[in-house]
């Protein structure tokens, strides 16, 4: 038993955000952002919500696998930026598509959500529980970035991935993931504040100036991402007993540019089995993975049986790598 990925859904914002036009009101350039990044632009959401993104991307999924809403047993939402703390977003996106039988809830693993999603998704496949699920990654990063730190806001843009999963003889091989919580302030964002009659809470961020916004100590992120991630798919190539020369993909959360170069070269891998589309989104945290994988399908790039390597890592810190047979 194992659990496939039966159909892949997308949706991005219309509103497309240029270097260019960040030079407009930051103190940077299209230069320095594609050489640092490789990011040539990004989406940002105006009328859309991570709600509206995410059941679009999920009706496309379905639409996919030739599935209906009602026939689906569990949703896995991942998300850092939900319209609503709660509900979660996993159970909006219930109610927007009219999935009335499925179980419904969040993950918040950051940008290795959607890997966590999936591999959560296996494990319930496997074990019987349930059949199927409908896994998601959403972001209005947008929304809680500082339009006015050149070394943030630049990277993130807002879009939604999703996939039908359900059980099959072949699919999800094995998978490792893992946290590293010490190292959790490189990359954090505090809730908004509370002002009660008790908190002592509230005014400590003050003095220490939290703002509100996603923070970010990014040469650390950086070292934490080419060392973890070549380890993750090492150890998952190990488990599955796959050689390097047979993986035919390998579809890793989209950072920035030279986090996968050096990840390839550490791997001794071809840059070009490493596809990426971050030079048109940025960095669209746990909707990145599932979004490239989404335009690889519909460009009928993935071929039945091929092997492929999922790889992310983020906020937590979190990391994972799960091999699967498409
Ligand atoms: O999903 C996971 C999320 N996070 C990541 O993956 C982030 C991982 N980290 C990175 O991608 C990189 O560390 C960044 C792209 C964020 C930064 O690149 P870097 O090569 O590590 O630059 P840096 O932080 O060392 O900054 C170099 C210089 C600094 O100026 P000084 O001190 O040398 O004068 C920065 O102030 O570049 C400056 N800088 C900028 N200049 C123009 C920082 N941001 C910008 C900017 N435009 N947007």
């Amino acid at each position: 038993m194992a659990t496939r990925i039966m159909g892949t859904g997308s949706a991005i914002p219309s509103r497309i955000v240029t270097n260019q036009e960040l030079e407009g009101f930051l103190d940077t350039s299209d230069a320095w952002i594609q050489e640092r990044t490789g990011i040539g632009s990004r989406h940002a959401a105006t009328t859309e919500t991570t709600t509206s993104l995410a059941a679009k991307a999920c009706l496309k999924a379905l639409e996919d696998a030739g599935k209906q809403p009602e026939e689906v047993d569990l949703i896995l939402a991942a998300t850092v930026s939900p319209d609503c703390t709660f509900p979660c977003l996993a159970c909006e996106i219930q109610a927007a598509i009219g999935a009335d039988h499925a179980t419904a809830y969040d993950i918040n693993a950051a940008c290795a959500g959607f890997l966590f999603a999936l591999n959560s998704a296996d494990a319930y496949i496997r074990c019987g529980m349930y059949r199927n699920a409908l896994i998601v990654g959403a972001e209005v990063l947008t929304k809680i970035v500082d339009w006015n730190d050149r070394s943030t806001c630049i990277l993130f843009g807002d879009g939604a991935g999703a996939a039908f999963v359900q059980e099959a003889e072949e699919g999800v091989v094995d998978m490792v993931q893992g946290a590293n919580g010490k190292k959790g302030m490189a990359l954090y964002r505090f809730e908004a504040r509370t002002n009660t009659p008790f908190s002592e809470v509230a005014a400590a961020m003050e003095e220490t100036k939290d703002s509100g916004y996603l923070e970010m100590n990014g040469q650390e992120v950086f070292r934490f991402a080419v060392s973890q991630v070549p380890d993750s798919i090492q150890k998952v190539l190990e488990r599955t007993g796959w050689e390097k020369s047979e993986v035919d993909h390998y579809i890793l959360h989209q950072a920035n540019a030279r986090i996968i170069q050096s990840i390839a070269r550490r791997l001794g891998e071809l840059e070009e089995k490493f596809p990426m589309n971050l030079h048109q989104y940025g960095n669209m945290s746990s909707a990145s993975i599932p979004v490239l994988l989404d335009e690889l399908n519909r460009a009928g790039k993935l071929k039945r049986g091929e092997k492929i390597i999922l790889s992310g890592f983020g906020a937590g810190l979190t990391y994972g790598a799960t091999a699967v047979i498409w």
